[in-house]
C-alpha cells in the first residue's frame, strides 16, 4: 500500500485590522448590497507597513511547527504574488526565524494565486520520495488593486501555512490531478507599476472556463469526481466567486446534455450544501491571493458539520494568467483535533475596525526607502512577529513581546 503524504497541520494567520465593506461601499457611493450580496464580502483585512508577506508567513507558521520538525523540514516554499523583492526570497527568513536545519532549501514560487498550489504538489512529490522528510509551505500575500479602483471590494490580506508529512493529519493528497495553462491577461502586474492590471470580468469568465474544461477532462479521464467528492474547495478572490462557477458548469452542461444525470444533480446539491461553511471565514477577510483556496479548505473544516473523515474534497486552484489544478484529497481521523480553532476565534474576535479615513492613510503609507535605520513600532498582537527595522535596505523581524512576557 502506498503511504499517505498531504497536509499534516495548516494554519491561518489574519492581521489585526478591517474595514467593513458596508461602509467603503458608501463612502465610494455605491450600495452596500453590492459589496455585501453581489461580491459577498463582509470585512476586509488590512495591513499597515509593520505587517507584510514575511511576518504574516511567520505568524502562520509559528504555531504549527514543533522541535522535532526542524531538523525534518528539508523546503521551505514561499507562495506569493505581492513579493518585495525581485531576488531574495521571502522563504529565506523563515527558514531563519523558524529554526529550520541549515540544509534545508527554500525559495519562492509565483503563478498568481495558483503559486500554493504548485508549492503543494513539490511538496507532496517530495515528500513520496522520502517519507521521513518533510516540508512547508506557505502562502502569504496582501492583495491590494488601489484605493476606489473596481477591484478594492476584493482586496484583502493573510498568509497560510500547511505542513506537509507522511501519514497527515488533517488531508491526504492522491497523486493524481488535472492542471491547465491558458495565456491570458486577466489579471498582471508589470514591474514598473504598483498594482496589478485586472480585466475584472474577463477574469472571471476565464476563471470559469478554466473549471469547466478540467471538469470535462476529469470526465474524459474517467474520474468519478460526481460520486466521490463530498464537497469543492475554490479559490476565492470573493465569496461568491466559487458559486459562479458551479452555475456556469451547471449551465454548460445543461445545454450540452439537455438534462443532467441524477447523480450529477446529486452532487451539485452536495457541493452547494457545503459552500457556505466554505465561505464562512473568507467573508470576513477578503483576498488572500494565493492563500485563498486554502482559507476556504480551513473555513470548511471548521464549519463543514456535514464532513466526516475519509471524505473526499476537491480542491480547485486557479491563478489569473491563468493555471488553475483540481487537487483531490480525503480528510483524515484526527483532521478537527489539529485546527487550532481557538487561535482563530481570538484573532477574529479582537480585530480593530479602521474608519474610511484610517483605511486610506494605512494604505497610502510606504516604507522608507532611503536606506538608513528605521524602527517601527508593532501593530500585531503580543507574540506576533513583525517588521521590526529597515537598516540598510534590510528587512528584521521579531516577535512583539510587551513588559510582562
Ligand atoms: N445588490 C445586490 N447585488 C448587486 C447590487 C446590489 N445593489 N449591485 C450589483 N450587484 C451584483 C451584480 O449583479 C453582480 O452579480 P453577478 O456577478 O452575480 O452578476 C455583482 O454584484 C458584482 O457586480 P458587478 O457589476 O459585476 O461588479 P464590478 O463590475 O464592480 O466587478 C469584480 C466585480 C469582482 C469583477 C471586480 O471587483 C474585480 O475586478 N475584482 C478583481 C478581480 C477578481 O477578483 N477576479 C476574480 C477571478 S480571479
Amino acid at each position: 500500500m502506498k503511504t499517505k503524504v498531504g497536509i499534516d497541520r495548516i494554519h491561518f494567520y489574519l492581521p489585526p485590522k478591517y474595514v467593513d465593506m458596508g461602509l467603503l461601499a458608501e463612502a465610494r457611493g455605491v450600495d452596500p448590497n453590492k459589496y455585501l450580496i453581489g461580491i459577498g464580502q463582509e470585512k476586509m483585512a488590512v495591513t499597515d507597513a509593520t505587517i507584510d508577506i514575511v511576518s504574516m508567513g511567520l505568524n502562520a507558521a509559528y504555531p504549527i511547527i514543533q522541535e522535532e520538525d526542524k531538523d525534518l523540514i528539508d523546503q521551505v516554499i514561499f507562495a506569493t504574488e505581492s513579493a518585495f523583492d525581485y531576488s531574495k526570497a521571502a522563504a529565506t527568513y523563515l527558514h531563519e526565524s523558524l529554526g529550520i536545519h541549515a540544509f534545508a532549501k527554500s525559495y519562492e514560487i509565483k503563478e498568481a494565486c495558483y503559486g500554493a498550489t504548485a508549492a503543494l504538489q513539490i511538496a507532496c512529490d517530495y515528500v513520496r520520495l522520502r517519507p521521513e522528510r518533510k516540508v512547508l509551505v506557505v502562502a502569504s500575500d496582501i492583495a491590494r488593486y488601489g484605493l476606489a479602483t473596481g477591484g478594492e471590494p476584493t482586496q484583502g490580506a493573510g498568509a497560510i501555512a500547511m505542513l506537509i508529512s507522511k501519514n497527515p493529519s488533517v488531508l491526504a493528497l492522491e497523486e493524481d490531478s488535472i492542471s491547465l495553462t491558458d495565456n491570458q491577461y486577466d489579471f498582471w502586474r508589470p514591474d514598473y507599476l504598483d498594482y496589478p492590471l485586472v480585466e475584472g470580468k474577463f477574469s472571471t469568465q476565464l476563471y470559469n472556463q478554466c473549471f469547466i474544461k478540467i471538469m470535462e477532462e476529469a470526465a474524459n479521464k474517467h474520474l468519478d469526481l460526481f460520486d466521490t467528492l463530498k464537497g469543492l474547495c475554490f479559490h476565492l478572490p470573493f465569496s461568491k466567486m466559487g458559486k459562479k462557477a458551479l452555475q456556469a458548469y451547471q449551465d454548460y452542461l445543461n445545454s450540452k446534455e439537455g438534462s443532467l444525470d441524477p447523480k450529477v444533480v446529486l452532487a451539485f446539491n452536495r457541493w452547494l450544501e457545503v459552500y457556505p461553511d466554505l465561505i464562512q471565514i473568507g467573508k470576513q477577510v477578503g483576498n488572500i491571493y494565493t492563500g485563498s483556496l486554502y482559507l476556504g479548505l480551513i473555513s470548511l473544516l471548521v464549519n463543514g458539520t456535514a464532513l466526516n473523515a475519509g471524505d473526499k474534497l476537491g480542491l480547485f486552484s486557479y491563478g489569473s494568467g491563468a493555471v488553475a489544478e483540481l487537487l483531490v484529497g480525503q480528510l483524515q481521523v484526527d483532521y478537527r483535533k489539529v485546527l487550532k480553532l481557538e487561535d482563530l476565534n481570538k484573532r477574529l474576535a479582537q480585530r480593530q475596525e479602521l474608519s474610511i479615513e484610517e483605511y486610506e492613510m494605512i494604505f497610502s503609507e510606504k516604507l522608507p526607502n532611503d536606506g538608513k535605520t528605521h524602527l517601527l513600532e508593532p501593530s500585531v498582537l503580543p507574540g506576533d512577529f513583525y517588521l521590526t527595522k529597515i537598516d540598510g535596505h534590510r528587512r528584521y523581524y521579531q516577535q512583539y513581546k510587551t513588559q510582562t512576557d
